[in-house]
C-alpha cells in the first residue's frame, strides 16, 4: 500500500467545471438569503397552489415548509415530463437478475401504469392518509406502486424485502397498513426465493412476537415475478396481473398539502424498537430534486443515472425514485446482486446502457476491490462522468480505487453524507466546484447549515473531533416519528435543546482547510455495509433465545462491511455445559438473529463468555468489548466492578 498525502486534493477538470450545473457562486447566493434560496428551489416543481410562507418554525422542532402550498408528487415525477413533450424518454431501464430479462419504461408508459394502479387502489376504498406497506424486490412494479400511492396521497412504507417476516409485521402493525404489496418471490443468485410466504407468515398468528393476525390489512396485492407456488387466501390476496391491466390509464391527480405525509421509512435507533421516520411532500421533493440536480450534475435527456441502492433504504427513495424522476432522469434499475451470474454484472450494465452517473456504497466499492481491477478493466466504462458514495465513511484507499478503476482516473467523486432522517443529501462536494479530498464529505450544501460542537454546544477548533449538528431546519427534514412525537423530540432535539440544534448521532471534525470529515456514529447504532442496525436490536434477538441470559453487541471494524457485528453472550445455567454443544448453539443464535431481524444483522462473531465487563453501577462497558473485538489490548479497566473480568473473557471465551 502506498502512503498518500491526506491533504491531496482532486479538483474537477476545467471541462467538467465549465459545464457543471452550478458553480461556486451557489454558496454565496444561498447564504445571502437562505429562505429566498429555498423558495426559488421549490419553484423547480409544479405546484397547484402557491405557498404563503417558506418556513413556519413556530412549533419547533416540527417544521412546516411551503405553508399552504399544494402539489402532487406523482404528477411532478411523471405527468409533467409527458406534458413537456418527453413522454418517449426512458424513465427506467430495468434489468432483471436472469440475464435475458429486461424492460424499458418510458415516461408515457410510467404515467399509464401509475394511473392504472392508482385507479385500482382507489377502487379498494383507500383514501389519502391511509398507509400501504410495500415489500418487494427491485421491480418496475415497485416504482409504480410507490408512485401510485403518492398520487393518491397514500403514505407508503417500503420494507426492505431482505427483512424478516417479524420485522415486516412490526412495521405493518406500527403503521396500521391497510394493504401490503409484494411479489410471489424474488430472484437471488440465479434462484427464485419465496417472498409472499414471508408476508403470509407476517400477517398470520404464528410468529412468536405477535398476538393474533394483523388486523389492519385488508388486501395483499401480489406481483407474479418468479412463478413459484404460493398459498392463497381468496378473500385477501389478489394477483397484480389480474386486476391492474384492466384499469383505465386515465387518472387525474389531486393536489395535496405541502405537509401531507408522503412516506414512512423505518430505521434503527439506539433502542430496540425501529422508528417510523415521517417525510412529507413539498419540502422533501424540493430538496430531493435540487440535490439530485446539483450534486450529481444531472442532465435530463443526456445522462443515464444509476443509484444502486435498494428501494428499501432511504437512498433508494430519494435518489432511486423521487429525486431523479422529479428531474426527468433516465434511471438504471437492476434487480439482482452484483455477482450474479458473475462479478462482471454491474460493469456489463454500465457498458451496455452507457451509464454516466453511478452512485454506490463504500462496501460495494471495497467488494469490487477484492474482486480485482481486471474485472472493471474488461469493460468500456468511458461513459461514466461522475461517481457517488453514500452510507458510511469511505476510506481514502477505496476512494482512490473507485476513481482510478471505475472513473478512468478523471471523474469527480461526490461523497454524500445524509440520513434517513435528513431525507436528502446535506453534506457533499459540489462536483464542479470542490477540490475533493478522499474520505471527506467536504462541505454542507448551499442552503444547509451544520456545525461541529462539543458537549456544551461550543464549536470545536479545527482538527478536533466533536458532534455533528444541523443548526437550521431544512426542507427535507423528518417531521417526526410515526406515533411517537415524544421520542422524536427526545432523540434528535434534547441533546442541544437550548440551541435548537439537530443532533445527528455522528462524530465529525473540520480539518484546517475547512473540509468536513464524518467519523462515524457516536451512539449505539452500528453501520453494516451502509445499513443501520442498533446494538440493542441484536441484543434483544439474542436474549430471546432460551439458553441466553445476557448479551452485549458491538460494531467492530471490518475490511469489507465497514463494521461487523460482534456479540458476547452469557448462557443461562440451564444451558448445556459441554463445550461441544457450544458451536451448535452459536450457529443457532446466528440463525435466530437472521430470522428475527435480517441476514444483514447476523453477527460475524459470537463469543460465549462467563461474565460481561460492567461498571459498579451495572452498565456494560462496550468500549472494552470493542477493543477486544478489534484486537486492541484492553484500556483502563479500573472502573469495572471486577477488574479481572477482561482476562477471564479472553481466557474462557468460546468463539464461533
Ligand atoms: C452514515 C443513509 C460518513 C452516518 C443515507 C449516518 C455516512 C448514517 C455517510 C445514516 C457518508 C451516511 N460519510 N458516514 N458519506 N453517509 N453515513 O439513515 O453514520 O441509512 O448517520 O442513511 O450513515 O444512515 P441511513
Amino acid at each position: 500500500m502506498t502512503a498518500h498525502d491526506p491533504n491531496e486534493t482532486f479538483a474537477p477538470s476545467p471541462a467538467f467545471a465549465e459545464q457543471a450545473n452550478v458553480g461556486p457562486g451557489e454558496y454565496e447566493r444561498a447564504a445571502a438569503d437562505r429562505l429566498a434560496f429555498w423558495d426559488e428551489q421549490a419553484r423547480r416543481l409544479d405546484w397547484a397552489a402557491d405557498w404563503n410562507e417558506v418556513l413556519d418554525w413556530s412549533d419547533a422542532p416540527v417544521a412546516k415548509w411551503f405553508v399552504d402550498g399544494r402539489l402532487n408528487a406523482s404528477y411532478n415525477c411523471v405527468d409533467r415530463h409527458v406534458e413537456a413533450g418527453n413522454g418517449d424518454r426512458v424513465a427506467i431501464h430495468w434489468v432483471g437478475e436472469p440475464t435475458d430479462d429486461s424492460r424499458d419504461i418510458t415516461y408515457s408508459d410510467l404515467k399509464d401504469e401509475v394511473s392504472r394502479t392508482a385507479n385500482y387502489l382507489s377502487s379498494l376504498g383507500l383514501v389519502a392518509g391511509d398507509r400501504v406497506a410495500i415489500y418487494m424486490p427491485l421491480l418496475p412494479e415497485t416504482y409504480i406502486a410507490m408512485l401510485a400511492c403518492a398520487r393518491l396521497g397514500l403514505t407508503h412504507s417500503v420494507v426492505f424485502a431482505g427483512f424478516s417476516s417479524a420485522a415486516l409485521r412490526s412495521r405493518v402493525d406500527d403503521a396500521s397498513a391497510k394493504v401490503v404489496i409484494t411479489a410471489d418471490g424474488q430472484f437471488r443468485r440465479g434462484k427464485p426465493a419465496p417472498l409472499k410466504a414471508g408476508v403470509d407468515e407476517a400477517l398470520g398468528d404464528s410468529l412468536p412476537s405477535v398476538d393474533g393476525p394483523a388486523d389492519s390489512v385488508q388486501k395483499v396485492l401480489v406481483v407474479r415475478r418468479t412463478g413459484i407456488d404460493v398459498d392463497w387466501q381468496d378473500d385477501r390476496d389478489v394477483w397484480w396481473d389480474e386486476v391492474i391491466p384492466g384499469q383505465s390509464a386515465e387518472h387525474t391527480p389531486e393536489a395535496f398539502d405541502s405537509e401531507h405525509p408522503l412516506f414512512l421509512l423505518y430505521t434503527s435507533g439506539t433502542t430496540g424498537k425501529p422508528k417510523g421516520i415521517v417525510h412529507t411532500t413539498g419540502g422533501y421533493l424540493t430538496q430531493a430534486s435540487y440535490t439530485h440536480d446539483v450534486v450529481f450534475d444531472h442532465k435530463p435527456g443526456k445522462d443515464v443515472y444509476w443509484c444502486t441502492a435498494d428501494v428499501g433504504w432511504v437512498t433508494g427513495h430519494t435518489y432511486g425514485v423521487y429525486g431523479p424522476l422529479s428531474n426527468g432522469a433516465t434511471c438504471m434499475v437492476y434487480e439482482g446482486t452484483p455477482n450474479s451470474p458473475n462479478e462482471h454484472r454491474h460493469f456489463e450494465i454500465i457498458e451496455k446502457y452507457g451509464v454516466s452517473i453511478y452512485y454506490a456504497a463504500p462496501t460495494l466499492i471495497r467488494t469490487f476491490m477484492k474482486w480485482g481491477r481486471e474485472i472493471p478493466k474488461a469493460h468500456d466504462l468511458s461513459s461514466i462522468r461522475l461517481l457517488g458514495s453514500v452510507g458510511e465513511p469511505i476510506n481514502p484507499e477505496a476512494w482512490r480505487w473507485y476513481r482510478e478503476h471505475i472513473g478512468g482516473d478523471a471523474v469527480p467523486i461526490v461523497d454524500t453524507w445524509w440520513q434517513t432522517e435528513t431525507g436528502a443529501i446535506m453534506i457533499s462536494p459540489l462536483p464542479g466546484v470542490a477540490e475533493a479530498k478522499p474520505g471527506s464529505a467536504m462541505r454542507a450544501l448551499p442552503g444547509i447549515n451544520v456545525s461541529v460542537v462539543n458537549g456544551d454546544a461550543q464549536e470545536v477548533p479545527a482538527e478536533e473531533q466533536g458532534f455533528l449538528v444541523i443548526t437550521e431546519p431544512w426542507p427535507a427534514m423528518l417531521r417526526g416519528i410515526w406515533g411517537d412525537m415524544e421520542r422524536y423530540r427526545d432523540t434528535y432535539w434534547s441533546r442541544f435543546a437550548e440551541e435548537g440544534y439537530y443532533f445527528a448521532g455522528d462524530g465529525a471534525k473540520f480539518d484546517s482547510d475547512g473540509a468536513l470529515w464524518v467519523l462515524g456514529r457516536v451512539d449505539d447504532v452500528m453501520n453494516i455495509s451502509g445499513h443501520r442496525i442498533s446494538t440493542s436490536e441484536v441484543e434483544s434477538a439474542l436474549v430471546g433465545h432460551d439458553s441466553v441470559a445476557e448479551a452485549a453487541v458491538v460494531g467492530a471494524n471490518d475490511e469489507t462491511t465497514g463494521q461487523a457485528i460482534v456479540a458476547f453472550v452469557i448462557l443461562r445455567e440451564s444451558a448445556p455445559e459441554d463445550t461441544d454443544h457450544h458451536q451448535a448453539l452459536i450457529d443457532e443464535l446466528r440463525a435466530r438473529v437472521s430470522t428475527e431481524i435480517s441476514p444483514i444483522a447476523k453477527p460475524r462473531d459470537i463469543t460465549i463468555v462467563p461474565e460481561l465487563p460492567k461498571t459498579r453501577s451495572g452498565k456494560i462497558m462496550r468500549r472494552l468489548l470493542k477493543d477486544l473485538a478489534e484486537g486492541r489490548d484492553g484500556g483502563d479497566t479500573s472502573t469495572l466492578s471486577d477488574p479481572t473480568i477482561m482476562e477471564q473473557i479472553r481466557a474462557k471465551g468460546t468463539r464461533g
